[in-house]
């Protein structure tokens, strides 16, 4: 197989090449939102030129529209491991098809049912599902996390399962710090005691190959603007839960949880940005070796193959920073840093500086064509569960398979001046 070739895929990436004061761009904001390829922007545009109509049309741009669409299911449904295309459903993003299909599960709860969720995640799978339980009067239960390494306390799970949890909604992987649950195992434990489970991996979804069949979790959601792609978002279900629960849709829908006229064009881009990942399986990746390569459809195969070229590319990169963190003074790595544990971690690294607020480190760092995030990313309860609310949140250090170890090293020299001058 050859080598990653970084260079190579930036090339596709026409935002990239964005220069400020004659240096390119370090662009290290992939957890709030992915750049996206060249043919990400050509479908979107080719959506509008050639095939824009509404779907269910007798003419040939409605039928393109509606080709494409399912097509885009499918190579969705191949993205994250789905059986059916029909498992597949797109939405405006993560947020509104959870408070949707949110709405759907509280249907089938009332008083005296429970729901747990965890410290560790985004409000989008918390405050959602609060909200569903405050209008249902079903009792909420958070999960801790244990506190020195930012991973989520599974015995503190494992006391708040009981006969009366009917749904776990947990995260695959923090968008504040990069921990990575163990979900297989959280979903198998909240089967067993007849729990349905709903993951969040929006964070996880650019790092790395998702099965939800392997997962046997009951939903999955992410969002195509985290991974190469445009703002859209993308639900999984398994079939047999969707088609039990009600669904709040208008009376000629001829889909239970897809509502209104979707954003086609988006969904081109989001097609074309799994067209780019499977690029990237036949070109750096084990097209015939990735897991289930036997039964699997070739676009999965090689989607799998790019995921985990992916991984192994990305968890060089977030070693060689996390190394540089913390060998500066004055730096305070949230999350795991031991090497050894780099499977349990995206390369997604927040941290506090001393004498330093995160607003002001992510300003001077944007003023060098560093950009990184700052604050609470909506992992709003964890920050201030770190006790990090009150001095605007943490610094987000988010790595994507786009960035290189050149843009690492600027960045720890920028931010080891900063922590020196800080102290
Ligand atoms: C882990 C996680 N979950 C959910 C969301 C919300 O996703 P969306 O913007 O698609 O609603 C985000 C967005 O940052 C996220 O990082």
């Amino acid at each position: 197989m050859p080598a990653f070739d970084v260079d190579a895929l930036r090339a596709e990436f026409p935002a990239l090449a964005r220069e400020q004061d004659g240096r390119t761009v370090a662009f290290l904001d992939g957890p709030g939102g992915t750049q996206v390829p060249q043919r990400v922007i050509d479908a979107v545009g080719d959506y509008f030129a050639n095939a824009n109509a509404n779907s269910g049309g007798a003419f040939t741009t409605s039928e393109l529209s509606d080709a494409m669409a399912d097509e885009a299911h499918a190579a969705v449904a191949d993205f994250l491991g789905a059986a059916s295309p029909d498992e597949v459903k797109f939405g405006y993003n993560m947020t509104t098809l959870t408070l949707h299909v949110g709405r759907s599960i509280g249907a089938t709860l009332g008083p005296g049912d429970e729901i747990v969720v965890t410290a560790l995640d985004h409000e989008a799978n918390v405050s959602t599902w609060e909200a569903m339980a405050a209008d249902r009067g079903v009792t909420v239960r958070k999960v801790d996390i244990r506190e020195d390494d930012v991973t989520l306390d599974l015995e503190d799970l494992e006391s708040k399962l009981t006969a009366r949890t009917k749904l776990v909604a947990v995260g695959y992987a923090s968008n504040a710090v990069g921990t990575i649950n163990p979900v297989a195992e959280i979903v198998a434990r909240a089967h067993e005691v007849g729990a349905l489970t709903y993951v969040d991996a929006v964070a996880y979804a650019p790092h790395g190959p998702i099965d939800v069949r392997a997962l046997d979790t009951d939903f999955l959601v992410c969002s195509a603007y985290k991974w190469f792609g445009p703002h859209v978002g993308a639900l999984y279900g398994k079939a047999a839960v969707l088609g039990s629960l009600p669904a709040f849709k208008v009376r000629p829908a001829h889909d239970r949880f897809e509502t209104g006229t979707a954003a086609f064009e988006s969904i081109a881009g989001m097609l074309a940005a799994t067209d780019y990942l499977r690029d990237v399986g036949r070109a750096y990746g084990d097209v015939t070796g990735a897991p289930g390569a036997g039964e699997a459809s070739e676009r999965r195969r090689e989607l799998v193959a790019g995921m985990t070229a992916i991984v192994a590319y990305e968890r060089e990169l977030v070693g060689r920073l996390i190394a540089g963190l913390g060998a500066i003074p004055g730096v305070m790595i949230h999350g795991i840093a031991d090497s050894a544990r780099a499977a349990e971690r995206a390369p997604t690294v927040s941290i506090s500086i001393d004498g330093l607020a995160p607003r002001a480190a992510a300003e001077a760092l944007g003023r060098v064509g560093i950009y990184v995030w700052d604050g609470d990313f909506y992992a709003t309860g964890l920050i201030e569960r770190l006790g990090k609310a009150d001095v605007g949140g943490v610094l987000r250090i988010g790595l994507v398979h786009y960035n290189t170890a050149a843009e690492v090293d600027r960045t720890l020299e920028a931010l080891e001046r900063l922590a020196g001058t800080a102290r």
